[in-house]
């Protein structure tokens, strides 16, 4: 086999249908630049770092949103629950129309930054831009968190499969002191 790895046997179609097995957490990545608010739902964002708090992002650089985080330089990170789908579908361009703003759906607070950040998220971060990394028709957005909203308690929105879903079984609303005792926090 070629050292460099030259050629390739898939194209975009089946790398997706590969990519939609991979079950992941739906989130809506917002800001706000100037008066304007903007924002998408997206599933490729991760932890980086927990020293210093860091997440990543991974927005298509021709949407909107991707043009106002560049100039804003804020950003929040709002994971959302099972009974948000539709609001989901709204960031996404699924529902409603071009020209409505997807801001008149849930309930919108600022913490920091200035950007918007959901009350009713699951768990929702507020963070400054501090990397930026284009490549291809994306860009990895690196996220210094300067603040975070822990609700949980319910079920989580999932992607897997082309569908929404959640997670299997009930839980118990947590307690707070479980959340400040948990090692993760
Ligand atoms: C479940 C789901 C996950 C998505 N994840 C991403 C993502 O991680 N990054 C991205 O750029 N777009 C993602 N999208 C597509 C955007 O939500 C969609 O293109 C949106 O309308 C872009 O809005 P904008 O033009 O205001 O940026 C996702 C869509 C869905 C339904």
């Amino acid at each position: 086999m070629d050292k460099y790895f030259r050629g390739t046997r898939i194209d975009a179609d089946r790398f997706r249908d590969g990519m939609a097995l991979l079950t992941g957490a739906v989130n809506i990545v917002a800001t706000r630049n100037g008066e304007a608010r903007s924002g998408l739902t997206a599933s490729a964002v991760c932890s980086f770092s927990a020293e210093p708090p860091r997440l990543l992002a991974c927005i298509n650089f021709s949407g909107n949103s991707f043009q106002q985080i560049a100039e804003s330089r804020c950003m929040s990170v709002n994971i959302l629950a099972q009974s948000q789908e539709e609001l989901a579908k709204r960031f996404a361009n699924m529902l409603g129309s071009e020209d409505e703003d997807r801001f008149d759906y849930g309930t919108w607070t600022e913490l920091i930054t200035g950007a918007p950040v959901l009350t009713e998220a699951l768990a929702a971060f507020d963070c400054a831009v501090e990397e930026m990394l284009v490549a291809h028709t994306h860009a990895v957005i690196i996220g210094e968190v300067k603040d975070v909203i822990v609700n949980g308690g319910v079920k989580p929105l999932l992607y897997s499969n082309r569908a929404f879903t959640t997670t299997k079984g009930e839980y118990d609303e947590f307690p707070l002191d479980y959340i400040i005792a948990s090692p993760w926090h």
